[in-house]
């Protein structure tokens, strides 16, 4: 059943309504995970799929799967999705998107009465964007062995608040172990948050892979003293230190042009005060490139220039790196499923490497994984002016759910050639 068609309107109406959850002034949305928004946003998430009579599990991450059934029980599910978190100044797109396409391809199977080999669930990946708790991706990076439940748990927001707390707060820590939910494929939609597709005038990314991206916190420490009072010779400016090590952070990306990126996002001067030297910054650091051994590269010369930047201003520093996430290649068979969705829509495609770090990174390490991207206006993302169209929306979900049927029926097909081998569990 090649003609089923999603519904553009009914998706379009899912991303107004859920937009409403947080919604900004400005016309974005501010759901920071696992905050009471983000528990209304499941709990709609929850309601929908069950009304279509999917059996909705949570998994102690708090990640949420809806399964609709398929012929054949014993085979791990296709899944779908993305997450419904936030930025503080997100926008209705990233990740919501990846979701609510999802939804809307699973509600075009239920309406058809079309029934799959494999059992189809949607995903809702708990903490994608890494903003409240870092590193980004945790719950699917624990679900792929990368961190321990432990470990994630444990880690605080800028408050205090342990990840693990924040999921018994709002309810959403399941019964399930993560991790322990075999999946035969997982695809998931996302705006492509970059200039390219729209540039170039293609309907459809067909993402290859995700480049590699290692996040660091810097302690600078100087010492507070007074403005008026304390000589330039005597002080201990950790701000001025901080300032040149922002500058510095450009300046390595832009010696690897043009692949390279980075970039200081949050940054904490104390005691921030106008007639106070600041004694202590807390800064973080973001390095990107498609290739690791660049990566690699660009890691020792940030090392290297710390000391010769603090040292001459009296400073001390700590650098820590948080998160190390390998570059990506996607699976050829869940590619070659989204070339065919998109040839069979008629839409044009481009091949492409991810800038933006998803949870197919993560899943791709314990499931065949692959990713569609849909242009966005003006390449803007994490930001509240975020746009990408109703069409646009909707072609992203037809080919989502195209790609989903062509693996299903390839799935069929080998699995009845070979018996079933389902992922062992892991602890
Ligand atoms: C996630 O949004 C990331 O790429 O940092
Ligand atoms: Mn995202
Ligand atoms: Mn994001």
């Amino acid at each position: 059943m090649s003609n089923l068609s999603i519904d553009a309107e009914r998706l379009w109406a899912d991303l107004l309504e859920t937009a409403h959850i947080g919604g900004t002034p400005k016309g974005g949305i501010c759901r920071l995970t696992l905050t009471d928004l983000d528990r209304q946003v499941r709990d709609w998430f929850k309601a929908k799929t069950a009304a279509l009579g999917c059996a909705v599990t949570v998994d102690d991450m708090g990640t949420m799967f809806a399964r609709r059934p398929g012929a054949r029980s014993d085979v791990p599910p296709i899944a779908m999705g993305s997450h419904l978190d936030t930025q503080p100044t997100g926008g209705k797109f990233d990740g919501v998107l990846g979701v609510l396409g999802a939804l809307e391809a699973l509600r075009t199977l239920h309406e058809a009465g079309y029934e799959t080999f494999a059992p189809i669930e949607v995903v809702n990946w708990t903490n994608e964007e890494g903003s409240r708790f870092a590193p980004a991706m945790t719950a699917s990076g624990v679900f792929a062995g990368v961190f321990t439940r432990e470990w994630a748990a444990s880690r605080r927001d800028r408050e205090g608040v342990a990840l693990g707390e924040a999921l018994d707060i709002i309810g959403y820590r399941g019964p399930q172990r993560c991790g322990a939910h075999p999946l035969s494929a997982f695809f998931e939609l996302h705006i492509e948050q970059g200039p390219i597709l729209e540039a170039e005038g293609s309907d459809i990314g067909v993402v290859t892979g995700v480049q590699g991206m290692r996040w660091y916190e810097i302690t600078v420490t100087g010492q507070d003293a007074h403005t008026g009072a304390t000589p330039m010779r005597l002080r201990k400016d950790a701000l001025r230190g901080a300032a040149r090590i922002i500058e510095r952070v450009g300046a390595i990306a832009e010696a690897h042009a043009p692949a390279a990126v980075g970039t200081v996002g949050m940054i904490e001067n104390k005691p921030n005060s106008r007639n106070v030297v600041p004694g202590e910054v807390f800064l973080t650091v973001d390095l990107r490139h498609p290739d690791d051994a660049v990566l690699e590269k660009m890691e020792r010369e940030l090392d290297a220039t710390l000391p010769t930047i603090c040292g001459p201003l009296g400073l001390a520093f700590a650098i820590a790196r948080i998160w190390d996430q390998l570059a990506v290649r996607f699976d050829p068979d869940c590619i070659g499923s989204v070339r065919r969705a998109a040839a069979l829509s008629g839409f044009s495609t481009r091949d492409m490497i991810s800038g933006a770090g998803h949870d197919a990174a993560y899943i791709s390490r314990v499931a065949p994984t692959a990713m569609i991207f849909v242009p966005c206006k003006g390449g803007i993302s994490h930001n509240e002016a975020e746009f990408t169209s109703k069409e646009q929306c909707a072609a992203g979900a037809q080919v989502l759910l195209q790609a989903v049927l062509d693996f299903d029926r390839g799935l069929a097909e080998r699995l009845s050639a070979n018996p079933v081998r389902t992922t062992p569990e892991r602890s």
